[in-house]
């Protein structure tokens, strides 16, 4: 396994590099920015019938209920189409309203996770239509779904999910581009600097990875947290969630993610002088908001860990660390600010001695409900 590994100490290492390669072949082929045009045959096939579609209901699991949470904010900003993001296992077991025509979008690392196939199965058979968003080819959503697209990150070995979330993120945002071009709901110039704005993704993840070792040495300060609190507002609040499953996932550490300015309603309670509180405050449009948001923090002297944008002139001297990003369009984004999150939590996890790759009591594909 130390060739797989490509000479890194750890598949999750590796995979977590491999993103600049497995966003880019993700767009390969889709993405024409030149002429500005997304091609995604089985998207494209019901595209008229999910602009019409009265809302997309988004179903998932895990990290991949988290790239959910993001489209739902992005196809809901672009497309202008309701969308609900719902757990697989809830979706599954209530009586759940479904009406003929109704578009599901499943989204899946592995492609066999029992909930999430279960959840489609049966809106299938009440007439809703079925799109499968999937890294693994050939498995048992994608058979399923009526149309999808596959997320090319390859195989996935570490069970804490990271290029294919990123990948994820890829997909669903041409999906929503491609359904706003269709639909009218985005003006050509806006279009056309998305279409941009993807396709400098993969260099400004290797740009990022360059942080290894500033985000390992971070890490090696906070390792001994018990808990760790993430916040992030908008396109961010969905990173933040995933920032916190991961650090569980593979160091144990309790974390909680939450939505910044809900904060407020419980977890500030937890802010102590050895509280670790990571802010995704990349520059958008709740900036400022973020900004107060860590001035509440720092007045109850938690530790502030904050993933910004280059030239922000304000967080840097709030922060106690700061993880300076290259800019990007805000629906971008969560692209590029949850890769220092997956290092931070694969260097606590080292730097406590676990096996990272295979944390306990987890599965890499949970086939059983
Ligand atoms: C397991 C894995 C997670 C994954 C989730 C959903 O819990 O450990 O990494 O996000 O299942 O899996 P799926 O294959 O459906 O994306």
């Amino acid at each position: 396994t130390a060739i797989e590994k490509g000479g890194y100490d750890h598949f999750m290492l590796k995979e977590i590099f491999e993103q600049p390669r497995t966003i880019y072949d993700c767009l390969r082929g889709r993405l024409d920015v030149e002429n500005g045009k997304i091609t995604m045959s089985g998207i494209q096939q019901y595209a008229e019938q999910i602009v019409n579609a009265g809302r997309i209901i988004i179903i998932a699991c895990g990290t991949s209920w988290h790239a959910g949470l993001v489209a739902e904010y992005v196809i809901e900003e672009l497309c202008r189409i309701p969308v609900e993001v719902e757990y697989a296992s809830e979706f599954r077991y209530r009586n759940p309203i479904i009406n003929k025509g109704d578009v599901i979008i499943a989204i899946s690392q592995s492609g066999e996770t029992a909930d999430t196939l279960v959840a489609i199965e049966k809106a299938k058979e009440q007439g809703a239509i079925i799109l499968g968003i999937v890294n693994a080819v050939g498995s048992s959503i994608a058979r399923l779904s009526h149309a999808g697209a596959y997320t090319h990150s390859g195989p996935e070995i570490g069970v804490a999910s990271t290029k294919a979330f990123t990948g994820q993120l890829a997909v669903l945002n041409m999906v929503a581009l491609l359904l706003a071009a269709h639909k009218g709901t985005i003006d050509r110039d806006r279009y056309l600097l998305l279409c941009k704005e993807l396709t400098a993704i993969p260099e400004k993840a290797e740009a990022i990875l360059k942080l290894d070792a500033e985000i390992k040495a971070i890490a090696e300060k906070y390792k001994d947290a018990s808990n760790a609190l993430f916040l992030g507002r908008g396109y961010n609040f969905p990173v933040a969630l995933e920032g916190a499953l991961k650090l569980k996932e593979i160091s144990y550490i309790h974390a909680e993610g939450y939505p910044a300015a809900e904060m407020k309603h419980g977890p500030i309670a937890l802010v102590d002088d050895q509280l670790p509180v990571v802010f995704v405050a990349t520059k958008d449009s709740y900036h400022e908001k973020v900004v107060s948001n860590i001035q509440e923090i720092k007045a109850r002297k938690g530790k502030v860990i904050a993933i910004i944008t280059e030239g922000d002139t304000v967080i840097p001297g709030l922060a106690d660390d700061v993880i300076v990003l290259p800019a990007a369009d805000e629906i971008v984004a969560p692209m590029l600010s949850v890769i220092p999150l997956q290092l931070l939590s694969y260097h606590v996890g080292v730097a406590k001695g676990y096996d990272v790759d295979k944390p306990r009591n987890l599965a890499k594909s949970v086939t059983v409900e």
